[in-house]
């Protein structure tokens, strides 16, 4: 039996898998660039990509209306005898209404399986390397430009902490927890810029801009209404320090103190 990593190619679920097989586990990654297709809009291999599947980390991508597929998937996960689901949200779900992608697959998985367990990271510093920020400072010759204030503060936290996570929730012990990830500090967003500056980061400067501005940035990178919406409703919540907060998440599910900023620009690629 094995575990089926979705959003295989993510940062988080890249390095679930990564961290499963180094330890001679079997895992599958799947999604739509993976060895394994698994796209939530065709449910037309959904039967094969389940075979033999055990477990399963479950990834929804933001703002795609992609709530329903996935909950779809996770009920035939149920039906095709998969016993644990580890479901990866984001800080705050708890607090998103039922039918919002995110929190209806939180739900779903805690009706379906008979072991869960919830992740909500918080940002990611892997964001300002590989994700979200890093392609949008790339437009921007190494500007990023967020709808967020000076002052903003959030407690990102690293990608190979939720990953670290989610592998020791795989393997057994943190069935029926939730666990807010943060990283040990709230930092602005210029305080981690300023450390990329002389490194290779795509991100190097910084500069806020208001809500219109960032959907004008984010949609000439052809980025869809419904992921804009929901990032600018991320930068409202960190604007209004609801992603300021350090939890004791990584400490609670690994017994050891998250990773800093420091250890991070140390050890990433650049
Ligand atoms: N980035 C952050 O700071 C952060 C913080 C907290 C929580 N999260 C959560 O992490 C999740 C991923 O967020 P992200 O945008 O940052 O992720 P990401 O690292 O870009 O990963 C998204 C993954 O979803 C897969 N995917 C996208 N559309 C798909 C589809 N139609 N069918 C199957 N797979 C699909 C992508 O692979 P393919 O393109 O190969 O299909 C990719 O592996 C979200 O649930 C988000 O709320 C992210």
């Amino acid at each position: 039996m094995s575990t089926l990593v979705t959003g295989a190619t993510g940062m988080v679920g890249r390095r679930v898998l990564t961290e499963l097989t180094r330890r001679g586990l079997p895992a599958t990654g799947a999604s739509r660039s993976s060895q394994t297709r698994l796209d939530w809009t065709d449910t037309s291999n959904w039967d094969d990509v389940l075979k033999g599947v055990s477990s399963i980390f479950v990834v929804t991508p933001v703002g795609s209306a992609l709530g329903n597929r996935v909950a779809g998937f996770l009920e035939k996960a149920a039906d095709a005898g998969v016993g644990r689901a580890v479901v990866m949200s984001a800080m705050g779900t708890e607090h998103a209404p039922s039918d919002s992608d995110q929190r209806a697959a939180e739900l779903r998985a805690k009706d379906l399986f008979h072991t869960w367990t919830v992740l909500r990271p918080n940002w990611l510093f892997q964001d300002f390397t590989e994700g979200t920020f890093a392609s949008l400072a790339r437009s921007r010759n190494g500007r990023l430009e967020l709808p967020v204030k000076r002052r903003t503060e959030v407690s990102f936290v690293d990608a190979r902490d939720v990953a670290d996570t989610a592998v020791a929730a795989l393997l057994g012990g943190h069935g029926g927890r939730e666990y807010t990830l943060t990283g040990p500090q709230a930092l602005t967003f210029r305080e981690v810029v300023k450390r990329t500056k002389g490194t290779e980061s795509p991100v190097w400067r910084f500069k806020t801009v208001d809500e219109a501005g960032f959907y004008f940035r984010a949609t000439n990178r052809g980025w869809g209404e419904r992921y804009i919406d929901t990032l600018n409703e991320r930068f409202a919540a960190a604007v209004s320090g609801r992603a300021a907060e350090v939890t004791e998440g990584v400490r609670a599910a690994l017994n050891r103190d998250p990773i800093p900023l420091a250890r991070f620009m140390r050890e990433s690629v650049l």
